[in-house]
């Protein structure tokens, strides 16, 4: 088990270097959009201190280091030294004095207890391979009455795009498995709101909260939602396919996106859960 959360975390370290340079980038920022309601919605105000957990490229951490203003603070961490390194890029070219990030696993904290007012985490928890370990972590790290508020995705499809994963499917069924393990691997419950009430009910959080919220975002055309979709975790399942036959996936995928493209251009709705708990 233990080698096995080894091998998962170096997967997802490896992951999330490579697309770091990109992450998020080209078409609607849909990560900054949620990072900063994250920020918002948790209430993050003038002074505190405030742990961005699994930090990425900033997207809640900007806003929260601005609600903090300079007599607050704002640290990040990543697993993965690429996302660290080109925010931090960020936060020295913006001259931002209150925020700095670092390379650290949710799972194992280098911070004193009683440490924190806020934790954030946007779409992180479910690639912890032992989630019960670090949500016990950020318990430790916040003071007492602190908040850790996170985001995950709503297990629900956007009817649309169903025909992508049999597409995928089409490409390489001989890794069909390996699609599956990739789909499967984090818990179904952080993909539900009863799920999320549930888990941080177990770890010992008050006053629970779990908000849902479906958002549309516009892709200007296919090479737009395309060049998206290299920008993410969803990087690992294209990579999957053969490189030859590339080409016929992409030309495919352009055929469907045509179908359902709408004047304005190609309308994705991304449903996600924001959860609240107290210590
Ligand atoms: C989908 S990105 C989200 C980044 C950012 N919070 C956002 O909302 O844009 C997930 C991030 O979680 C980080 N991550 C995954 N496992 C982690 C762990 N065990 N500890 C810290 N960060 C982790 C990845 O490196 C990646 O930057």
């Amino acid at each position: 088990m233990e080698n096995k959360n080894i091998e998962i975390k170096k997967n997802i370290t490896d992951l999330f270097n490579k697309v770091s340079a990109v992450f998020d980038s080209s078409g609607p920022r849909i990560f900054a959009y949620f990072g900063e309601r994250l920020v918002q919605l948790a209430g993050v105000v003038e002074g505190e201190k405030v742990l961005d957990v699994a930090s990425g490229k900033g997207a809640s951490l900007f806003l929260a280091a601005e609600k903090v203003c300079a007599n607050g603070k704002v640290i990040g961490i990543d697993i993965a030294e690429g996302m660290v390194n080109e925010t931090n890029l960020q936060i020295q070219k913006r001259a931002i004095k209150n925020t700095k990030v670092v390379v650290m696993d949710a799972e194992n904290l280098d911070f004193n207890s009683g440490n924190f007012d806020h934790i954030l985490c946007g779409f992180g928890v479910f690639f912890f391979p032992n989630y019960k370990i670090a949500f016990n972590e950020f318990m430790r790290v916040l003071k007492n009455g602190g908040r850790f508020s996170f985001t995950t995705f709503l297990r629900k499809e956007d009817e649309k795009f169903m025909w992508l994963d049999d597409l995928v499917q089409k490409y390489l069924p001989e890794f069909e498995d390996e699609l599956d393990e990739y789909q499967e691997e984090d818990s179904p419950e952080f993909h539900t709101e009863e799920g999320l009430y549930k888990i941080l009910k177990g770890a010992g959080f008050k006053n629970i909260q779990v908000i849902s919220e479906e958002k549309d975002f516009i892709y200007k055309d296919e090479q737009e939602w395309w060049d998206k979709l290299w920008t993410h975790g969803y990087i690992k399942v294209l990579e999957m396919i053969p490189e030859d036959r590339m080409e016929d996936f992409k030309t495919e995928v352009f055929g469907k996106l045509r179908e359902i493209k709408e004047p304005e251009g190609i309308v994705a709705t991304m449903s996600v859960l924001y959860a609240f708990g107290d210590k």
